[in-house]
This record gives C-alpha cells, structure tokens and sequence, in this order.
C-alpha cells in the first residue's frame, strides 16, 4: 500500500518527525502533525505497570489531538511480559494513527515475539512503522508484517545499528530493490521512508529519487521552537559545522553518560564534545564517567552529549516545527520540477 493511502489526511512527500526520547512530545507531533507531516510521540521502553515512560505518554498524548504516531523503544524484556497489557491500552484509549517499533533485541525477533506484537497492532487498526538500518533487518521487518520500513542510515543523529555503515544513499535503494525482488511489487509490500542526514527539502528530494515515499528529520527538529531542547543544546546543533568530522558513531557516549541499557547491535551517532575527545585521547572510561557525573551535578553543561546526524552542520536556527516541515516539502516539489525542466 502506498504511504498516502496509509497516511490519507498528510501531504505527499510525507515529512516525519522522529520520536527523540527526551526531546520530542506531544506539541512537537502536532504541529508536524498539522503541518501535513506525521509527528511521532517518544512512548519510551519500559512496558511495566508502573512504568514512568507511559504515564507521561498518556500525558502527552492528552496534549496531541491530532494525527499522530508513537515511537517504541524495544529492547526491554518487559516487551515480550507486559507491552500487550500495558501500552497497547493506552493506544486503544487515544487511537493514534501508527505506531513506530525501534531497536527490538534481535532474539526477540527470532522468537516470534515481534511478529505477535505487530499483529496485535495491526488487529486495532493501527499502521505500524518499523526502523531498520540494514538490507537483512528489512527483510526481517517485513516478515513480522510491518507496513511501513522506516530505513535508517548512518548519517542518522542518536541510536541506529552498530552493524550499518552504509548512509541513506546506498542503503534506500539497496533495501528497495530487494524489495522488489524478493516481495515483488504488489500491496502488501511496505512503502519505504528515508532517516539519516536529511535536514530539508533538498534531502527529502534526494530520498525520493532513491525510491523512498516519504523521510524522517529528527535532528532538524532539536531546533525547533517545540522540542524539549535546552538553549545550550539548541546552540551547539546550530553552531556546528561540518557534520561528518563533528559528529561520531559510537556505543561508547552511551557508557559514559549512563544510557547503556542498549543492546550491542545497537550505537549512536552525536556531536563530538569533551567526553569523546578525553576517550580518544586514553582517559579510561571510569574517570570519563566521574567527570560527566561531576560536571553534572555542578550544572556544567560542557560535557553532556547531543545526539545529532550528520546533517547537523546545515541547521542554522531554531523555528517552529510545522515551518520547518511547510518549507521542506515545498523546496522539495520545487526541486523535482526544476530537476525535471532541466533535463
Ligand atoms: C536526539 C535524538 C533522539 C532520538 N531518539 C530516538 C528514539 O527515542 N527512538 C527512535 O526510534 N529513534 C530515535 N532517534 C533516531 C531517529 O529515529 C532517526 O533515525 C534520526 O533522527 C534520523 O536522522 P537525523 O537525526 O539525521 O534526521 C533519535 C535521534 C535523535 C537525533
């Protein structure tokens, strides 16, 4: 099915924004929501009855009346004992459009505990997305029965798979030939989305010609007017440039600041700061980590991480969301046309 049949109140190309734990909310979705966009709520990764993270997505989605998705974090075991008793209910409650799976542990996957979940979901009416950052996990994405393969490359900003150094450039079309060649090209076969890098509308552009229906901005939407952002943090996604040598890949960022609760096939990209140049330079990482939790405490921002994509050098002020989703999709039909008279 196509993302426009999927999605038939937003606009073609289709813009999304991602669920940025910690930075995204129900405000940000809705105004990418109602911008023409699909905003994307962070519901978090603990499924507990007493789980935290759901008690503010509840919060949150009280905020959203709109169009809107979820974004699941997966590698919890309490996937497997509790999301069907615990989420779910609060998707049946608010009726979201979709909702977007991310970082599963992979033997969840073979275990048939995605495939179930996914059913579930589809069951309720609910589109489900899925980010995968390799050829062979959209092939399993598929065979869980998403509908819709969110394809994440390298350039992406925060967490993706350790496994992936291929950027949206390779990797969307390689995913989408095997697509075509394995699934054939009938309705059941998922549309495609683009993540990684792409920042306006000359990427959603580009990812269209690499056969991607609709793209994914997450960094871009750290500066934006509606995220949880800090003015500090805000400053440094703006002021940096070049975001190939200013950004690095690493699971290392995660130990330092405490996040290591991800799996191994999992790291993340940021903006390099003082706790990576102190790494690379032989501080062991006990000493890194008193030094962050010090800093901290003291309110020093200087050693905190920022997750960001390498896309992060073309970001040059903070605006509100839903221009921000306007401008790249209409740059992007512009682009097309002019592409088109010019050959
Ligand atoms: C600050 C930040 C936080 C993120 N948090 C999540 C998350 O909680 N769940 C998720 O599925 N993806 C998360 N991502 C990854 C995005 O889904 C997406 O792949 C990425 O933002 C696309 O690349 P870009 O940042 O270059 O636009 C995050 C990305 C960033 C930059």
């Amino acid at each position: 099915m196509k993302l426009s049949e999927l999605f038939p109140h937003a606009k073609t190309p289709l813009i999304i924004s991602a669920p940025m734990m910690g930075t995204a909310n129900g405000t940000l979705a809705a105004e990418v929501s109602k911008a023409g966009g699909l905003g994307v709520i962070p519901g978090g990764f603990d499924f507990s009855p007493s789980s935290s993270h759901l008690k503010a997505l509840s919060q949150e989605l009280s905020t959203a009346r709109t169009i809107l998705s979820i974004g699941f974090l997966l590698f919890s075991p309490t996937l497997s004992t509790s999301f069907l008793t615990t989420a779910l209910p609060i998707l049946l409650t608010h009726r979201p459009a979709a909702v977007w799976l991310f970082a599963p542990r992979p033997e969840e996957i073979a275990s048939g505990v995605l495939t179930d979940v996914i059913a579930a979901l589809k069951r309720e009416g609910f589109v489900v997305l899925w980010q995968v950052g390799t050829v062979a996990a959209a092939r399993e994405a598929v065979d869980c029965g998403t509908d819709v393969l969110v394809v994440q490359g390298a350039d992406a900003g925060g967490h993706q798979f350790a496994a992936c150094g291929a950027g949206v450039v390779s990797l969307v079309p390689e995913v989408v030939d095997m697509l075509r060649r394995e699934f054939g090209e009938g309705k059941d076969v998922p549309p495609v989305v683009a993540a990684g890098g792409i920042v306006d509308g000359r990427g959603v552009a580009a990812a269209m010609a690499l056969g991607a229906e609709g793209i994914v901005m997450g960094t871009r939407f750290i500066a934006s007017k509606e995220a949880w952002a800090p003015e500090w943090r805000q400053k440094i996604v703006i002021e940096t440039a070049d975001g190939g040598p200013s950004t690095v890949k690493t699971a290392v960022l995660d130990d330092i600041q405490g996040t290591g609760v991800w799996p191994d096939v999992y790291d993340g990209r940021a903006i390099i700061g003082k706790s990576w140049e102190d790494h690379v330079a032989g501080m062991p990482l006990e000493e890194n980590i008193r030094l962050f939790k010090e800093a901290d405490s003291a309110g020093d921002v200087s050693r905190k991480i920022t997750w960001a994509g390498t896309g992060v050098g073309m970001v040059k002020e903070v605006r509100p969301a839903g221009d921000i989703v306007r401008d790249a999709r209409e740059e992007a039909i512009q682009l097309v046309r002019k592409l088109q008279s010019a050959i």
